[in-house]
C-alpha cells in the first residue's frame, strides 16, 4: 500500500498566514501540520509515502521531512504545477503508486483517538473499491456529506450541499485499490474546474465499492483550515498531551512502535532536538536500556 499526502493549495482562507508558509506546515501546538496526517499513514503501515505541493511550497517539506529514511520511511515529492483538486493527486501521483493500493490523506485532516489505527489496518487490508471514513460534524455543507439507505449502506456522496440531507461528513482520509487511477483519468472537472475526489467516490459508490466506516464519537476529527480551527487543533493537542504528557503524531515514537526504527535510532533523533519538549518526548519514547 502506497501512500499520498496532498498538501497544495494556496491556504487563500489563512491568508496572511499562509503569505509565506503552506498551510500544511503550519503549527499546530507544538509541530507543522503536516506531521498529523503523516502519522496516520504510519500508523496504518503505510511507509512508501508520496507528498504532493506546489512548486514553491515543496522545498519546505523537503527540508521539513527529508527522504524519510531517518524514521525508516521511503518519502517522495512531486509538484501539483496548480490547484486542479484533489482527484488530480492520482494523476501527479500515477508513477509512484504504480500498481499498488494507495491511501490518500489530505495534508490538513487531523485525525485522534483509539482504535484509528486498527481501523485504518484493516480497511487497507480489505479494501476491494474504496474505503471512506465518515464523521458526525455541526457544519456538514462545507464537505462532501454522505447518504445512506436505511441499511446504513452508502448511496451518495454530494459535495457541499447547500441542503444537507445527513451531517455525516467525508473525512479527507480515502483507501482504494489500484483502479483508481484509472477512474481519476476518465472524471472530468467541476463547474469549480477542479477534479472533485467526490466524483470518484461516487464511481465506487454505483458500482457498490465504497465501504464507509463511521468514526463514532470516540474520535476527534479536526478541520485546522479556518483561524479559529487552528487555533482550536493547536488547544486540542495541547490539553491531551499536558493532561497525559504523551504526545500525538510524534513520527520518531511511532516510528519505534511500528518496529521501524530501533530504540537507539530513536534516542539519536532525539538527542538532535533535546532542548525542546518534542525532543524530550522522542527520548522518553526509548529511554536508555530499552532494547536497541
Ligand atoms: C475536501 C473534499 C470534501 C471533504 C473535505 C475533507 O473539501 O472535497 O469532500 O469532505 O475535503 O476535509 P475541501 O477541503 O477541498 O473544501
Amino acid at each position: 500500500m502506497k501512500g499520498i499526502i496532498l498538501a497544495g493549495g494556496s491556504g487563500t482562507r489563512l491568508y496572511p498566514l499562509t503569505r509565506a508558509l503552506s498551510k500544511q506546515l503550519l503549527p499546530v501546538y507544538d509541530k507543522p501540520m503536516i506531521y498529523y496526517p503523516l502519522s496516520t499513514l504510519m500508523l496504518g503501515g503505510i511507509r512508501e509515502v508520496l507528498i504532493i505541493s506546489t512548486p514553491t511550497d515543496l522545498p519546505a517539506f523537503r527540508r521539513v521531512l527529508g527522504d524519510g529514511s531517518d524514521l525508516g520511511l521511503q518519502l517522495q515529492y512531486a509538484v501539483q504545477p496548480r490547484p486542479a483538486g484533489i482527484a488530480d493527486a492520482f494523476r501527479v501521483g500515477a508513477a509512484f503508486v504504480g500498481r499498488d493500493p494507495v491511501t490518500l490523506i489530505l495534508g490538513d485532516n487531523i485525525f485522534y483517538g483509539q482504535g484509528l489505527a486498527l481501523l485504518l489496518r484493516r480497511a487497507v487490508r480489505e479494501v476491494t473499491g474504496c474505503a471512506l471514513f465518515g464523521y458526525t460534524v455541526a457544519d456538514p455543507h462545507r464537505y462532501g456529506v454522505a447518504e445512506t439507505d436505511a441499511d446504513g449502506r452508502l448511496t451518495r456522496i454530494v459535495e457541499k450541499p447547500a441542503d444537507p440531507r445527513s451531517s455525516e461528513a467525508i473525512t479527507g482520509l480515502y483507501v482504494y485499490t489500484n483502479d483508481v487511477l484509472e477512474i481519476a483519468r476518465g472524471i472530468l472537472p467541476s463547474h469549480r474546474g477542479e477534479l472533485e475526489i467526490t466524483d470518484v467516490n461516487q464511481v465506487y459508490v454505483n458500482e457498490g465499492r465504497a465501504t464507509l466506516h463511521s468514526l463514532g464519537r470516540g474520535y476527534a476529527w479536526l478541520d485546522a483550515g479556518t483561524y479559529d480551527g487552528l487555533l482550536s487543533a493547536s488547544q486540542f493537542v495541547q490539553a491531551i498531551q499536558h493532561r497525559q504528557g504523551i504526545p500525538i503524531a510524534c513520527l520518531e515514537e511511532i516510528a519505534l512502535r511500528m518496529g521501524y526504527i530501533d530504540a537507539r535510532t530513536c534516542r539519536a533523533l532525539g538527542e538532535r532536538h533535546a532542548h525542546s519538549p518534542y525532543g524530550q518526548y522522542v527520548l522518553a519514547a526509548a529511554p536508555i536500556g530499552a532494547s536497541a
